[in-house]
């Protein structure tokens, strides 16, 4: 069934190697990914798998009811899936998301894309159930025109947001199809500049979420600020390791909310979500999460060992008993989850 629903798929698919030339004939567009990106997740996926947070299905399925996905059953407070929708997740990496995907039943109508070969050789090893998985970028894929109910980017879409990508993406969705973008966050950002109800708020595990005042219609990132304010020791570790983020693109940027509010391909109306949580980490764990950013893979040692330095002395210095989990007396790091769906004009 899926050979006839995807033709194009199973080939570009083939246990060999990715068809590049069936796949240029698919778009007209040249360009390609960002060397960054592809060259630093292709040497450390091992890691970004490990220590990069997973998507709480706290939000995740209130974002699928969004794609119109699956549906909410108030009676008994369960989620509906609707495995027939085609989806496609371009920038997959890992699978990090795509794990929500197949826990809620999806493995023949779901697409994998990527243009990293190592993130996609830790994807094939986390998903073997998936069959269709595919080495390109947002700018060239080989799908039909008007064949796919929703395409899916988690924690990528900062990487190829433009024009190019949302055309592609246009082109493959059905008319009545929508582009689902998701990211965990370390901080609040320009990305964040909207105003939304307090429905638009889920608590996926955090103990200041109370302290919140979400009836008052407040910027996201004031609210969010307040929220990452609860722990000193994280921000002055974000602060300092975003100094080293100048050159490549990021969600914190918020340049992918310029383009999704002003392209000819999607309607401008932005729908965002929110989740807070607290992610509870060991001390010696901080720098292996942070290592796993693009930009700082991409450093000498050298100045690894200092960036690395700096963040143990912070610790040591900006830390008390209130940074600790008292049950398992890990650090405390306030983190978001952020959901934004467009429908594609059509
Ligand atoms: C931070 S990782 C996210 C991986 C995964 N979705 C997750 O949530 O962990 C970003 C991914 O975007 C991919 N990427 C970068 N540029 C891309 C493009 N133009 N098209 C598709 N994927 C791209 C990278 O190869 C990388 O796997």
């Amino acid at each position: 069934m899926l050979t006839k629903l995807w033709p194009l798929t199973r080939l570009a698919t083939s246990k060999l190697h990715w068809n590049q030339q069936l796949l240029t004939t698919m778009s007209t567009t040249t360009k390609s990914a960002h060397d960054t990106a592809v060259n630093s997740f292709n040497l450390n996926h091992s890691s970004y798998d490990i220590y990069r947070p997973s998507f709480s299905p706290i939000l995740v399925n209130p974002f699928l009811v969004d794609l119109n996905l699956a549906t909410f059953n108030k009676q008994d407070n369960t989620f509906t899936f609707d495995n027939d929708k085609r989806i496609v997740e371009i920038a997959c990496g890992t699978g990090k998301f795509t794990k929500n995907l197949v826990d809620n039943g999806w493995s023949s109508n779901l697409s994998a894309v990527d243009p990293s070969r190592g993130m996609l050789e830790t994807f094939r090893e986390n998903f073997p159930q998936v069959d269709s998985v595919v080495q390109a970028s947002s700018y060239n894929t080989p799908f039909d025109d008007d064949s796919i109910d929703a395409v899916i980017v988690a924690q990528g879409f900062h990487w190829f947001a433009d024009e190019e990508s949302l055309k592609e993406i246009h082109r493959i969705l059905k008319p009545s199809g929508k582009l689902g973008l998701i990211w965990n966050f370390d901080y609040t950002s320009p990305s964040q500049d909207s105003v939304v109800s307090d429905s638009n708020y889920y608590n996926s595990g955090t103990r200041y979420y109370n302290d919140l005042d979400l009836t008052s219609s407040k910027n996201n990132q004031e609210l969010l600020s307040q929220f990452f304010g609860n722990q000193k020791w994280n921000d002055k570790v974000t602060k300092y390791v975003y100094d080293f983020d100048v050159k490549v693109p990021q969600y914190r940027h918020g340049k992918w909310r310029s383009i999704l509010l002003a392209n000819p391909y999607f309607k401008n109306e932005v729908l965002d979500s929110f989740a807070l949580y607290d992610k509870l980490i060991d001390k010696d764990d901080v720098w292996k999460y942070w290592e796993t950013r693009s930009y700082i893979t991409d450093l000498p040692q050298e100045k690894k060992d200092e960036i690395k330095g700096h963040i143990e002395e912070i610790i040591a210095k900006d830390t008390n008993e209130d940074s600790f989990d008292k049950d398992t007396q890990r650090l405390i790091k306030p983190m978001g989850t952020h959901t934004v769906v467009v429908s594609v004009r059509k």
